[in-house]
């Protein structure tokens, strides 16, 4: 029974203890801290006030207490006054020996709580970008045409309106660039899995910002040495990897220090709508010491065409999005000004495809 408060107290997930009159009969201190209220503030205040459920789940919860049966609700937003939503599974239990009385409990699919989001690609998002392709391919050639007829006029052009034909040669150019970055995703294979080093990855893309787009940034490793092999497309990930030392490097041009970081964390895991669950151990920081994520777009900054910059696309974060969502990865992002993580968490090579290391 509940007065085994013990129990009640360690539950280390929101429970909610609800009565016949669907008040709320008893919080646990896990439950408090979802509401961000204390236990004394919600009794006896009808628990459908204190969670917003964006599911209609009341009938199947009448169904439930009448029947004297559990139900179980997969992946629903659920929020309360104070706070926004985040995607929850619910448990509930009749309450043995006590009619009427319902027992909830909530689990926040959030994984990581100092993360401040997270994200998968949305199919809005995918069709959206779908359309982009179509268009890309439709405009290039009319945009070839353009370019070479802006070239041939320039051959009979006084000096002074060169300018203006450089002008349309020149943002051809743009529009042909942010063309071929959409059809990128066109082009985006399903990831050829293999077994891969990490710091391979880091480095080769380390090595190459240097060169290019982040020569005025330092960029250090904090590797942890023994991290084992990811599994994945490793062409893949340096793209990944590219776009996030880019967006960082852009976001100080006057300079600044990239920290890329390696840890294990075991106990990571994904939870898969259909319930099934998978470990994804490996985990890719990269911070910078940066101004932050800007306030109005922080929110979508995974969709495609959001951007903070006067001539970004924005495409890298939605690329990035969609190839860790290819691995079966994620990805979340954590950004105040001066310290903006990304942070990435792969699975490891599955046992039995060690042996083809080849990285
Ligand atoms: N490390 C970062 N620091 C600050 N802002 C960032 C960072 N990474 C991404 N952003 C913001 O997210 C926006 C979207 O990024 P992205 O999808 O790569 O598109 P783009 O770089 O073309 O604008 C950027 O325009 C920028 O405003
Ligand atoms: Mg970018």
């Amino acid at each position: 029974m509940i007065q085994d408060s013990a129990i009640w107290t360690s539950l280390p997930v929101p429970a909610f203890l609800i009565d016949e009159n669907d008040r709320i009969a008893d919080v646990n201190s896990a439950a408090e801290g979802f509401l961000n209220a204390s236990r004394k503030s919600v009794l006896g205040y009808p628990i459908w006030d204190q969670l917003a459920i964006d599911a209609p789940i009341e009938q199947a919860f009448e169904r439930a207490r009448k029947q004297g049966t559990p139900l179980f609700v997969n992946d629903i937003d659920v929020g309360s006054g104070s706070r926004a939503p985040l995607q929850c599974g619910l448990q509930i239990a009749p309450v043995v020996g006590r009619p009427g009385t319902m027992l909830m409990l909530v689990s926040p699919r959030e994984l990581a709580g100092r993360m401040t989001q997270s994200h998968s690609v949305k199919s809005a998002a995918q069709s959206a970008i779908g359309m982009a392709e179509m268009l890309a391919h439709e405009i290039k050639n009319p945009l070839a045409g353009i370019t070479g007829a802006a070239q041939l006029l320039s051959m009979n052009l006084a000096a002074e309106d060169l300018e203006l034909t450089d002008l349309i040669v020149e943002e051809s150019r743009r529009i042909v660039k942010l063309l071929e970055q959409v059809e990128q995703f066109g082009n985006l294979s399903t990831p050829d899995f293999k077994p891969v080093n990490i710091h391979d990855v880091l480095d080769r893309a380390r090595r190459s910002a240097l060169l290019g787009f982040g020569a005025h940034m330092a960029i250090v490793e904090d590797y942890d040495p023994s991290l084992p092999l990811a599994y994945g497309d490793p062409d893949q990930l340096l793209q990944v990897i590219l776009n996030l030392l880019k967006n960082a490097s852009e976001a100080a041009p006057g300079g600044g220090t990239i920290r890329l970081r390696t840890y294990f964390e075991h106990s990571f895991r994904l939870r898969r709508s259909d319930g099934s669950g998978h470990s994804l151990p490996l985990q890719i920081e990269v911070v910078d010491d940066g101004p932050g994520l800007p306030d109005d777009i922080r929110s979508d900054i995974f969709d495609p065409f959001v951007s903070g910059r006067e001539n970004g696309t924005g495409l890298g974060l939605a690329l990035v999005s969609k190839i860790i969502s290819d691995h079966d990865g994620w990805i979340s992002v954590d950004s105040v000004p001066g310290r903006t993580v990304f942070r990435l968490s792969l699975q490891r090579v599955p046992k039995g495809r060690q042996e083809k290391e080849n990285n």
